[in-house]
């Protein structure tokens, strides 16, 4: 099962010179209570973003760069097809595609979920959540987030399942 997960801000802008372009907590919280236990698939800079594999998870990262290049205990994958026949062999598992943009692009036609962060706010950025056609997804879960002194943004947490 692939499942999207992403935060994006106005204009579906999601980073900035390689990192998020804000700085929001409780959504780091989300994405690890999200994805502990279960399979992050990042693109290289995505994964590059992260400085080391995330704890708990099985990480796998997609890159044209030699596996050796990569921390022994990452899944190295040479091409989206691959990413696909990782799936079709784990049907019943979770995996979370993180990202990025170049990443996300590739698999729209692929994805069964979507696990949206929304930001209401303006961020400047470099990098753009691509198109979603949301009449394929039915919302199925909206919940509001804590605006507060470490979370100065109102934002929503939703999740979609494809049609
Ligand atoms: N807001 C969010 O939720 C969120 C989520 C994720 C990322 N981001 C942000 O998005 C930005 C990164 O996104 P991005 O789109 O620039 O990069 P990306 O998708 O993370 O990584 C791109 C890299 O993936 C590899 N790749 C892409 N297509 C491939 C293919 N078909 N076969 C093999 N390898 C392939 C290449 O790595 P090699 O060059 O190594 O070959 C490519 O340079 C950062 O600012 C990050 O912080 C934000």
């Amino acid at each position: 099962m692939l499942i999207f997960l992403w935060a994006e801000g106005h204009d579906g802008v999601i980073g900035q010179n390689g990192q998020l372009p804000w700085h929001l907590p409780a959504d780091m919280h989300f994405f690890k209570t999200a994805t502990t236990g279960h399979t992050v698939i990042a693109g290289a800079k995505t994964f590059a973003s992260f400085k080391r594999p995330l704890p708990n998870r099985t990480n796998v990262v997609v890159t044209h760069q030699a596996a050796e290049k990569f921390p022994d205990e990452v899944v190295i994958l040479h091409s989206i097809e691959a990413i696909r026949g990782y799936a079709r062999e784990r049907p019943t598992e979770k995996l979370f595609v993180v990202g990025g943009a170049q990443i996300f692009a590739a698999l729209l036609d692929d994805v069964d979920w979507l696990y949206r962060t929304v930001i209401d706010a303006d961020f400047r950025g470099d990098t753009w959540m691509p198109a979603i056609d949301y009449d394929q997804f039915n919302l199925v879960k909206c919940q509001t987030g804590m605006h507060d002194a470490a979370n100065p943004y109102d934002y929503r947490f939703e999740q979609y399942q494809r049609n």
